[in-house]
């Protein structure tokens, strides 16, 4: 086997182990995928300062992340349908977080339930929410998130019409996955895969089927998500979901400082700037380039976050030199739970988590609460 140094191999891996339609899953972008591309490119054009002879010891790269303390300033972002990049991965990549000290953010188009995920950490993570036209399921999700100790409310603002991923319909991946003979093969071709998917009755949406009132069963279900995610969702829905939570809230999926002066206002504790991973507006701008504008608009009034791109520890060091306060990787956990369960979640945290130190002390840094514009290379 190659050795895994970078992102890069754990991806080439996870490709080798997953089945196509999930692993093309994670791996696109709406459209042209302009914009997922972005995402990382515009990362590669920030340039860092070298510094030499400064005390490089005792490096440290503690922070908090609304308050919360993290080993490093990195949490796992929501994605949909983990539990199919590996059995049960919500619940693995979920205790590879804890074990690091980062938060693990559970969607809600997740395959382990929430309580699924309670049962198999000893620590709060955070739930994100979409909100549905059902608002009594709306209602009971964030009640199970409350009763599971979550210990932040994540709401995701970019997804009320889904975008189009060209590679999702040319695989015929719906949600949930329907058993055709071209799934078939593709999971046929991936035994490991499918040894420890039959070793598990997760293989459903957890947090739904169920629980919605008009879902008992997968046929259902797929009329459900299409015509259950809310085109009308507004700033005043922000208002009750965050009354009725009455705990952390963070709005993710800002891109315009228009929206991020909105969400200041709404009492919100902290924003996302995110474009979903390039996988919903393509031809919308790259994160990393709309965080400088959104940091000076609303940087004095509300924590900022940003998610898309991240590949390395240098990409979060950039980010919270630019003011990100913390940051969240979507692929590169993904790849690390298809390539090696657990373990490559972890190694992928390691691989970040020792990238960002290397550059954080070549910067002439010693602790990531001190990293800010200065290294930054004009
Ligand atoms: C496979 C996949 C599924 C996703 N599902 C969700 C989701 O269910 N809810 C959500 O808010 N964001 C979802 N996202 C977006 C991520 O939370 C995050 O914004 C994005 O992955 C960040 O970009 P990165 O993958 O380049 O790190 C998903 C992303 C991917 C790649």
């Amino acid at each position: 086997m190659t050795q895994i140094l970078e992102i890069r191999d754990l991806k080439a891996l996870a490709r080798r182990r997953v089945p196509k339609l999930f692993f093309d899953y994670a791996d696109s972008g709406a459209w042209t995928e302009g914009t997922y591309r972005a995402n990382e490119e515009d990362f590669a054009r920030i340039k860092l300062r070298q510094r030499v002879l400064v005390d490089m010891s005792d490096r440290s790269l503690e922070t908090t992340m609304i308050g919360q303390k993290v080993s490093m300033p990195v949490a796992l972002a929501p994605t949909g349908l983990t539990g199919m990049q590996h059995a049960d991965g919500e619940m693995l990549a979920a205790q590879a977080a804890e074990a690091f000290g980062i938060p693990f953010t559970l969607s809600t188009m997740s395959i382990c339930s929430i309580e699924d995920v309670a049962s198999a950490t000893t620590k709060p993570f955070w739930f994100q929410l979409y909100v549905m036209r059902e608002r009594e399921f709306v209602l009971t999700l964030i009640d199970r998130a409350k009763a599971a100790k979550c210990s932040a409310l994540v709401l995701t603002l970019d997804l009320q019409i889904l975008g189009q991923r060209h590679k999702d319909l040319r695989n015929g991946l719906s949600a949930p996955p329907r058993l055709t003979p071209k799934h078939l093969w593709m999971m046929a071709t991936r035994p490991g895969w499918c040894m420890k998917m039959l070793g598990t009755n997760r293989r459903t949406f957890g947090n739904i089927v169920g629980h919605a009132k008009s879902v008992s069963d997968l046929s259902s279900l797929q009329v459900w998500t299409n015509e259950q995610f809310d085109p009308q969702l507004s700033w005043k829905d922000v208002e009750w979901i965050k009354e009725r939570w009455g705990g952390p809230l963070i709005l993710k999926g800002i891109l315009d400082p228009e929206d991020a002066k909105m969400a200041a206002k709404s009492g919100a504790d902290a924003i996302i700037v995110s474009n979903h991973g390039g996988r919903q507006l393509d031809g919308a701008h790259s994160s990393i380039s709309m965080l400088p504008r959104i940091v000076d608009a609303v940087g004095d009034q509300i924590e900022v976050h940003l998610d898309g791109g991240i590949r390395s520890g240098q990409d979060v060091l950039k980010a919270v030199a630019l003011g990100a306060k913390g940051t969240y990787i979507g692929r590169p956990f993904l790849y690390g739970l298809g390539a090696l369960g657990k373990e490559g979640v972890r190694i992928a945290l390691d691989i970040i988590r020792k990238e960002m130190d290397t550059t954080m002390a070549l910067c002439g840094k010693r602790r990531i609460t001190d990293v800010g514009l200065d290294v930054i290379a004009d």
